[in-house]
């Protein structure tokens, strides 16, 4: 699905970790694996978890704060007219963690919805409140993507104990009449295959397999995943996908400047940069530090990589993400001058 987003800018970006890091080595107490495994098969040092008491909407309301702040607005009734908010893990199966949020943030009676498209969450996020800007329905929206996943992995799988982290960053969109300015969306591209539905997926909890009776196993309500699946559909989907995006704008690989991925696996992001003809050394790589933290990755690489200087105004930046459904969904913007928080 292509959606055409010309009159829409990125103006605020902020992002939330909470405060608790954990290490491969704390991991490698309790499970079967070793720092060396998680760090050459997956890139990953550490990553954050939230603690007991602490929900996805917690950290929402942190990074859509800092959002607002980075866009020079003051979080109230009036700021935004739109929040959506991509998570994997909600505040509760019903309602919407969004409409908490937005009401935590004062932001007034204003629509909020959540998406679900698990680690491609933000892009569809993107996608969606942008065409609300484009359709004249939103003049500024808040794009959220926020994850807890040490609520949803089930501690004895040491697959997916290693590789997830919890999060929050968030973006604020904009109409933008003066499209001279850096920070417009250029175009964006989604799909999805819903056969491959149970590579990634939480198999009770849901309609198909309740969480009252007959009582699921307790194996079925946790996280699930076919890692080497998963990883060679990662690579070819994202890749696709932001070939279609640079088709599309006539940019050859040399005109991006930067190459946001998914933060899943360092081996997927050089995979895909490889695919694209990007050099390794102009894909951003923050998962080290954060693991692979969903819905919550795009935003929260964007904010280390402006945070580190080598986001520029102006410079050509190329989002891409792949995850559960199957979906996946790829963004090209022009960075734009803002301060993150
Ligand atoms: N520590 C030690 N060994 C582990 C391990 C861990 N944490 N996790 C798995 N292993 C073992 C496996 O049991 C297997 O052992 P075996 O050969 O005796 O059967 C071996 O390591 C290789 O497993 P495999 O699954 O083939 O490894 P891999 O190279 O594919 O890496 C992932 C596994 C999960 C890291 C990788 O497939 C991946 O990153 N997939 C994508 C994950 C992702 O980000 N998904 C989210 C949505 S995008």
């Amino acid at each position: 699905m292509t959606v055409h987003t010309t009159p829409v800018a990125l103006v605020g970006l902020g992002s939330y970790l909470p405060p608790q890091r954990i290490t491969n080595e704390a991991l490698c107490e309790r499970l079967d694996t070793t720092d060396e495994w998680i760090t050459t098969r997956t890139g990953i040092r550490s990553r954050h978890w939230a603690g007991p008491g602490v929900a996805t909407g917690d950290l929402a309301v942190e990074a859509g704060h800092r959002a607002l702040k980075s866009a020079g607005l003051e979080a109230g009734p009036g700021a935004v007219d739109l929040v959506v908010l991509a998570t994997t893990t909600p505040d509760n199966p019903c309602p919407a963690t969004s409409p908490d949020v937005a009401a935590r943030l004062g932001l007034g009676p204003v629509a909020a919805y959540d998406i679900a498209a698990v680690c491609s969450g933000f892009i569809y996020a993107l996608a969606a409140a942008s065409a609300h800007i484009v359709a004249g329905q939103a003049q500024r929206a808040l794009v959220i993507g926020a994850e807890t996943y040490s609520t949803i992995l089930n501690p004895a799988d040491r697959t997916t104990n290693v590789i997830f982290g919890d999060g929050a960053g968030a973006v604020v969109l904009s109409a933008a009449p003066d499209s001279d300015r850096p920070g417009l969306l250029l175009d964006l591209d989604l799909g999805s295959d819903g056969t491959g539905r149970d590579l990634i997926t939480i198999p009770a909890g849901g309609s198909r397999q309740r969480a009252t009776t007959p009582e699921p196993d307790a194996d079925d309500c946790y996280f699930t995943m076919q890692g080497k699946q998963v990883f060679t559909q990662a690579v070819n989907r994202m890749t696709a996908s932001s070939q279609t995006v640079l088709d599309r704008l006539g940019w050859g690989a040399g005109e991006v400047d930067w190459l946001v991925g998914h933060q899943a696996n360092v081996r997927i992001l050089n995979a895909v940069a490889r695919g694209l003809g990007i050099p390794a050394e102009r894909a951003v790589v923050n998962l080290d530090r954060v693991g692979n933290t969903s819905a919550a990755s795009i935003p929260l690489a964007l904010a280390d990589a402006a945070a580190s200087g080598a986001l520029t105004p102006g410079a050509r930046v190329l989002l891409t993400a792949f995850g559960g459904g199957l979906t996946w969904g790829s963004a090209a913007l022009t960075w734009p001058d803002i301060v993150p928080v």
